[in-house]
């Protein structure tokens, strides 16, 4: 039985432009099954990454509804939302963002120990089995700056999952990969969906990662469409 994890009800926003204002996503709806491979597409400048942003609860809307699980999320407390953050989404970027002095099995323990120091232990034996499922099992005491560009990726991809977040939001994933590396990335994308029936929700320019997903939205306009 499919349960819907992610709505969007009649989102707007805008941002201010020098002259006017500019109106980014116009009555914007979406509606996402859990465990559903979801890929954006759309031109630079369309809003991807601001409605990625919106769906992150990392940018504010100016109207609408979003809920998550089934929760309306405006009506939360800071608090309350920052919960639901830290339990619910996980992020993948273009760029990384890994902290440069820890190695790459500490930058995936992380999130986890933000919340429940206690469990070092336990912690580390879920990130080194996440770090195993993104092929990095020989990196884990490697530095940021001692990994390549697509290894630096796959431990964000492990970050982004130590919290077992039920929605994967990635923001060009592969946008500063080349074609291989990227093709890496895809897989263990697609793999991370079919195995552990991760909803993933990806912002992507290529057409090759946005065909192995269930379902392929371009953002036209400030709506999504189905047609390119
Ligand atoms: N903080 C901001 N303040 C004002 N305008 C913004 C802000 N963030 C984004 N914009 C504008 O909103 C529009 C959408 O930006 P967004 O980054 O969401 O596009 P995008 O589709 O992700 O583009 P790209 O493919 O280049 O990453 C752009 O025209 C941008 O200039
Ligand atoms: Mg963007």
């Amino acid at each position: 039985m499919s349960s819907e994890i992610l709505r969007l009800e009649n989102i707007e926003k805008y941002y201010s432009g020098s002259v006017d204002k500019l109106h980014i996503i116009r009555n914007l709806n979406l509606s996402v099954e859990e465990g559903e491979f979801i890929s954006i597409l759309g031109r630079s400048g369309s809003g991807k990454s601001t409605l990625l942003n919106v769906i992150g609860l990392l940018d504010k809307i100016d109207g609408g509804k979003i809920f998550i699980d089934g929760k309306e999320v405006d009506v939360l407390s800071d608090l309350e939302k920052d919960r639901l953050k830290n339990k619910m989404l996980g992020f993948v970027f273009q760029f990384h963002y890994l902290l440069p002095e820890f190695t790459a099995l500490e930058n995936v323990m992380l999130p986890a120990l933000i919340d429940d120091f206690s469990n070092k232990s336990e912690i580390e034996k879920r990130a080194m089995e996440l770090l195993k499922s993104v092929g990095l099992e020989e990196r884990v005491h490697h530095k940021p700056s001692q990994l390549s560009g697509g290894e630096k990726q796959r431990v964000a991809i492990a970050r982004a999952l130590i919290n077992s977040p039920k929605i994967l939001l990635a923001d060009e994933p592969t946008g500063n990969l080349d074609e291989e590396t990227s093709e890496t990335i895809f897989n263990i994308l697609r793999d991370i969906n079919k195995n552990r029936k991760q909803t993933i929700i990806v912002v992507t320019h290529s057409k090759d990662l946005a065909q192995i997903s269930d379902k392929k939205l371009y953002l036209k306009k400030g709506v999504l469409e189905t047609e390119e």
